[in-house]
């Protein structure tokens, strides 16, 4: 089974992500690591029915007490109000500071479960079980957790580790293949930024049919990849932002159509490839790079077409308002080969002309 360890300077700790096939239902011996008699359980409609029953068992074969706090599924459980919610459920259920909580579901429930598990009492613990592609490989892992505001997405956040990370991949056998693929978008993401060998090795296996023998091990890679980042960077001040290759269109594209028109790792990988042509129109990117990232996400039936009907000027007015804007330049991450990666800033209006 492999294992990736994440150091995490801001809780002076270091945490293992364990990946592998079957993990929740042989998971109560890594229990050690959640000190305290009480859990609850964090997770959503969708998840609870398939996997809740399994990590409960676990964990009272480990010696704990434990409750479930069941939520809607999607992106407006992620809110104050529900985060509300969870705090009483904490307190009916006497859940103590030295008691733990698991987030078991998607990148919603683990952002509102960690951010719940950060300031409930000050802090009590925390462990990952993430059921979507996209949370094992990306959200999970390096602490950002945040709900919401009717403002704006994560608006109210902080950086709160997690002590241990399970991931069974088995979990993505019952995700719906859409939701798979917004995952496999990020999956590619890893490859363009920071590993050559990564992306070749999408390329060679050439489809998801082909892919899924492998997908433990590139879980690991990708897991191994966004730890070093977090090890560099923890607080997202420099390094990290190269995470956001692709983002840069995919935010302004998520905004422009309404949230959840296209999922955000689809947004990310038309996003992938504009940034590809920006670079290669800037010179700072191998002409035939972004033919090459198109061939890759047409093989995984991922889009790479900026949806009709969207003005340069409306997207280039989104882009300018990019959290890495200072003033009207935007700092976008641009490929110098497949497998790394440089930012630079560039004016919004010059982006969208480029598109
Ligand atoms: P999600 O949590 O909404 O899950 C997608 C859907 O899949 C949900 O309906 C869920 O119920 C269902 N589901 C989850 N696991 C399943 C399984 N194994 N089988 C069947 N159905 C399953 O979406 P997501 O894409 O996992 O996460 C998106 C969220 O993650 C966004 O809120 C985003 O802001 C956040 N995010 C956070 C970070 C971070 O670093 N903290 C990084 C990227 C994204
Ligand atoms: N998802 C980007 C990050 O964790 O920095």
């Amino acid at each position: 089974m492999p294992i990736v360890s994440v150091t995490a300077p801001e809780r002076e700790s270091r945490y293992d992500i364990h990946i592998g096939h079957g993990l929740l239902s042989r998971c109560a011996p890594l229990f050690h690591a959640c000190r305290g008699r009480r859990a609850v359980i964090v997770t959503d409609t969708a998840v609870a029915p398939l996997y809740a029953h399994t990590l409960s068992g676990q964990l009272e074969a480990a010696g704990a007490q434990v409750s479930t706090a069941v939520l809607p599924a999607g992106e407006t459980t992620k809110s104050p109000e529900h985060l509300s919610r969870l705090y009483d459920m904490f307190l009916d259920a006497g859940l103590t500071r030295s008691d733990s909580v698991f987030a078991l579901g998607g990148g919603v429930i683990g952002d509102l479960a960690g951010y719940a598990a950060c300031t409930y009492l000050r802090g009590v613990h925390f462990v990952q079980v993430p059921t979507t592609l996209l949370a094992q490989v990306d959200s999970s892992v390096g602490g950002k957790v945040a709900v919401n505001h009717v403002r704006g997405k994560n608006l109210l956040g902080a950086f709160y580790q997690p002590e241990l990370v399970l991931i069974d991949c088995d979990t993505l056998a019952t995700l719906d293949d859409r939701q798979f693929g917004a995952g496999l978008g990020e999956v590619i993401k890893y490859g363009c930024i920071a590993d050559r060998a990564l992306f070749e090795q999408l390329e060679s296996l050439g489809s998801r049919a082909s892919l899924l023998p492998a997908l433990d091990g590139i879980i690991a890679r990708c897991c191994e990849i966004k730890a070093r980042y977090v090890r560099e960077d923890p607080h997202d001040h420099g390094i990290r932002m190269q995470l956001n290759f692709g983002h840069t269109l995919a935010h302004a594209l998520e905004n422009a159509l309404g949230y959840g028109t296209l999922l955000h790792g689809e947004a990310v990988c038309i996003g992938m490839g504009a940034a590809a042509g920006w670079g290669e129109a800037l010179g700072v990117t191998p002409l035939g790079t972004r033919e090459r990232i198109k061939r890759l996400l047409d093989a995984y039936g991922l889009p790479t077409q900026v949806p009709q009907g969207l003005s340069p000027e409306a997207l280039a007015s989104t882009m300018a308002l990019d959290k890495k804007a200072s003033g009207h330049a935007v700092n976008v991450v641009l490929l110098t080969e497949i497998g790394a990666c440089t930012s630079l800033p560039i004016e919004s209006g010059r982006l969208a002309r480029m598109l």
